[in-house]
């Protein structure tokens, strides 16, 4: 069986959380060349601020030695950003040193396993200013929704269906927690779970037609890692495409009516999850957002990456990203800190608001306390 794992970590940045240096990228990748032998391939992406590993091996998931590569490739990158003085250097490394598996440690991840197919193409997306959630949206449509993906309609084994298992991102108590719930009959419980994309989060799609993984998506929500908020999460997504599940141009359709997802500045606000180009100049640059989501098309041949094709690159997306820039200029500029403009308060990625409500407490007067009237007894 083969594995394709994406591991990143965000480990410093120029500016201000807006992009590595090629030197802290060089570093990541110069790991990779130089231990990671076992592997069949590998290939290292950037969105934002954000370092993106993708690996091919055939070693399984939550693999020790996998992970410990990936966690090595990004303590030489944090090495650089010290060296560089980059902003955040080792930001999303929250342990001094590496324990069996990066979950828990910071990195985000996402895994699939499968049977090689003959001809095996596949997206990979990696989004930098946003929660784990903002895949809900377009993974629910891509597989989910016959109005958009018609090859639901189309092709029998789309046809019977996907098991989509989706975890509770903010139950820590005792154990992480998941369900499965089956499409299409548990439609509608899908959709009341992925309507509240900060509690839960799409973790794996399997074809009900073959058992096989189809999707996963990182579902690591760094605040709860950390036990306080560190930066956003930025999540990592993995969708095999074509023959028995839905094709890229399925998968990609949703991202032509972006959703509004929580990120952006301080990760506290909501912003369109915006469709970017491969090029360096693609940034958060406006307000620390938009949420980017870059989208890389590939084959696998024999465990071996093609050249990757970025989907975004192509004109049409132009139009795409001139209306989202304005539906989140409108949104951001009308609406300000008020209301939706922000996430709800209990989403909020700093403390300082609760900080105020605790210092404003002895400033508020209750009304049946204020100058007695005579009448009172
Ligand atoms: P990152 O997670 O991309 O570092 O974002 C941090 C942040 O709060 C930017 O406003
Ligand atoms: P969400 O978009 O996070 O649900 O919050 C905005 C809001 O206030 C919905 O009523
Ligand atoms: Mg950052
Ligand atoms: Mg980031
Ligand atoms: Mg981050
Ligand atoms: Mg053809
Ligand atoms: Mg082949």
């Amino acid at each position: 069986m083969r594995t394709v794992s994406v591991i990143k970590a965000d480990v410093g940045s120029n500016a201000g959380h807006l992009r590595p240096t090629p030197e802290l990228v060089a570093a990541v990748e110069d790991v990779l060349a130089d231990e990671g032998a076992f592997l069949d391939d590998y290939f290292v992406f950037t969105v934002g601020d954000d370092v993106d590993i993708v690996m091919s091996h055939t070693r399984g998931e939550d693999d020790d030695e996998v992970h410990r590569l990936a966690w090595d490739a990004f303590e030489a990158g944090t090495e650089v950003a010290k060296e560089q003085g980059l902003y955040g250097a080792g930001q999303d490394l929250l342990e001094d040193a590496f324990a069996g598996n990066v979950r828990g440690l910071g990195p985000g991840v996402c895994e699939l396993t499968f049977e090689e197919r003959e001809a095996e193409p596949f997206l990979v997306f990696g989004a930098d200013k946003t929660e784990p959630g903002a895949f809900n949206q377009p993974l629910y449509t891509a597989f989910a929704d016959p109005r958009y993906t018609t090859g639901l309609l189309l092709k029998d084994t789309i046809h019977e269906g996907f098991t989509f298992q989706v975890m509770d991102l903010e139950h820590t108590d005792d154990g992480e927690r998941r369900i499965q719930l089956d499409v299409p009959e548990d439609g509608w419980d899908l959709t009341a779970l992925l309507m509240e994309p900060h509690r839960f989060g799409i973790e794996k799609i399997y074809s009900r037609a073959t058992g096989a993984e189809v999707a996963a998506v990182s579902t690591q929500k760094l605040r709860n890692v950390a036990g306080e908020y560190v930066g956003k999460d930025d999540p990592v997504a993995l969708v095999r495409t074509q023959a028995d599940f839905p094709s890229p141009g399925e998968v990609l359709q949703p991202y032509a009516t972006p959703p509004f997802v929580a990120g952006a500045m301080r990760g506290s606000h909501h912003g369109v999850f915006y469709p970017i180009e491969s090029g360096a100049g693609e940034i958060p640059s406006y307000f620390d957002g938009p949420p980017l989501v870059k989208a890389i098309g590939m084959v696998l041949n024999d465990g071996e990456f093609s050249e990757p094709v970025y989907p975004f690159d192509a004109s049409f997306w132009d139009s795409v990203r001139e209306d989202a820039a304005t539906r989140f200029r409108e949104f951001r500029e009308r609406q300000g800190a008020f209301g939706p403009g922000t996430v709800e308060t209990s989403e909020l990625e700093y403390g300082g608001w609760t900080d105020i409500m605790a210092s404003l407490e002895d400033r508020w007067t209750v009304a049946s306390e204020q100058s007695p009237s005579a009448t009172d007894d």
